[in-house]
């Protein structure tokens, strides 16, 4: 059967883990998709930077747009990042070109997952995303495959491991906010700006963008009620220690008789539940269905390796010709959440 050609659009700790499992699994991915998955041209900013793969075999492009239009690809694999900008723009030119795209980006797609999911529906192709929420975990397959008999009840999680990461060092090692913060900052884990990660905004995407999902709804991330961990002390921590709680960055998103809820904010778990346990920069993702009852996944929610292997399976769903919706159902169907701070008084 004839390859599926990727044009790869960003070549940083994502699109390097990308081009290696492509590198080193060629036999294991024919096998899997019933045809070779190979990489035809990649681009990113500077073409003389050095970068821990071989990419000679592969054309260049300095310009992403040119990227998404080559003749050659098939799908477009955008991991650049940036909510506007080249990335928006190549997608919008992937899609109207008649390319398939699998892409990484929790910003973008909360901001314009809705326009862009209605764009590939009507061009015919198809948006893949499993690496946008929770990084390795399979959460969006899970819903849209595994839980597809269910109604869902609620989803909930603790999606930006950074957060996890500092709560759980404040805890453990009893320094303050700041300390945490800066050992954060020096460790790499940060965002490019700190308030994505610490002001929930990171956390408040990937939660909307698991509750259009689950719920049948528009992605609505101005919906979501967002509030980020800066303002919690080492006292906060130790008030609830002392009553058998952690502090967690949490998301949960349900279905209430005013239609969908959608929080993102510090809340007390018990510390013997499996939330209450979550360590370090790692993920949780709690899936509540009529028929299943309570499924916990629980992962690496970034890093080189993880996100990688989700905008693996991404690609690996579309060689083997699955053609689900966007976010599971026909993007014109999704029904209108309720702005959540209508619920407010
Ligand atoms: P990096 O910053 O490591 O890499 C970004 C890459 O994109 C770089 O190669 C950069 O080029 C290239 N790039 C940026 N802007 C442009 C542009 N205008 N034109 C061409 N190339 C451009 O990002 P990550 O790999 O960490 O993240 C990629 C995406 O994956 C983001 O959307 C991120 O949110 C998402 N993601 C990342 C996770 C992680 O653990 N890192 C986890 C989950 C999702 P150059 O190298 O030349 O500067
Ligand atoms: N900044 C994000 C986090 C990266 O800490 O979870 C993965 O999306």
């Amino acid at each position: 059967a004839a390859a599926l050609r990727l044009g790869i659009a960003g070549l940083g700790t994502v699109g390097i883990g990308v081009v290696k499992i492509v590198q080193r699994h060629a036999t294991l991915l024919e096998s899997r998709c019933g045809r070779p998955v190979e990489i035809v041209a990649v681009s990113a900013r500077d073409r003389t930077k050095n970068r821990d793969a071989d990419l000679s075999g592969y054309a260049w492009e300095d310009d992403p747009v040119a990227l998404a239009r080559r003749g050659d690809v098939d799908v477009f694999v955008e991991l650049m990042g940036g909510h506007e900008g080249a990335a928006k723009a190549a997608l919008e030119a992937a899609i109207a070109g008649g390319k398939d795209v699998v892409t990484a980006n929790k910003a973008l797609l909360a901001h314009h997952g809705q326009a862009l999911a209605e764009a590939a529906e009507a061009a015919g192709r198809v948006i893949r995303f499993e690496a946008a929420v929770a990084g390795g975990i399979p959460v969006i397959k899970t819903l849209t495959e595994g839980l597809a008999g269910n109604a869902m009840r609620r989803v909930m999680g603790v999606m930006n491991g950074t957060c996890n990461y500092i709560l759980t060092r404040m805890d453990s090692a009893g320094l303050p906010y700041d300390a945490v913060f800066e050992e954060a900052r020096q460790l790499g884990y940060l965002e490019a700006d700190p308030n994505l990660d610490v002001g929930g905004i990171d956390a408040g995407h990937k939660l909307s963008l698991l509750a259009a999902i689950a719920f049948g709804t528009r992605v609505s991330f101005d919906a979501v009620e967002l509030e980020g961990i800066g303002r919690i002390s080492i006292d906060d921590i130790r008030r609830a220690g002392d009553m058998g709680y952690k502090i967690k960055l949490l998301g949960v998103a349900q279905m209430t008789g005013r239609g969908l809820e959608q929080r993102m904010t510090p809340c007390l778990v018990p510390a013997d539940s499996p939330l209450g346990q979550l360590q370090g920069g790692t993920n949780m993702v709690v899936l509540e269905g009529d028929s299943v009852g309570q499924i916990v996944l629980r992962g690496p929610g970034a890093g080189e390796g993880p996100t990688a292997s989700a905008v693996m399976s991404d690609v690996i769903e579309i060689a083997r010709g699955c053609r689900l919706p966007t976010f599971g159902q026909p993007a014109a169907s999704l029904a209108d959440p309720i702005p959540a701070r209508a619920n407010s008084p």
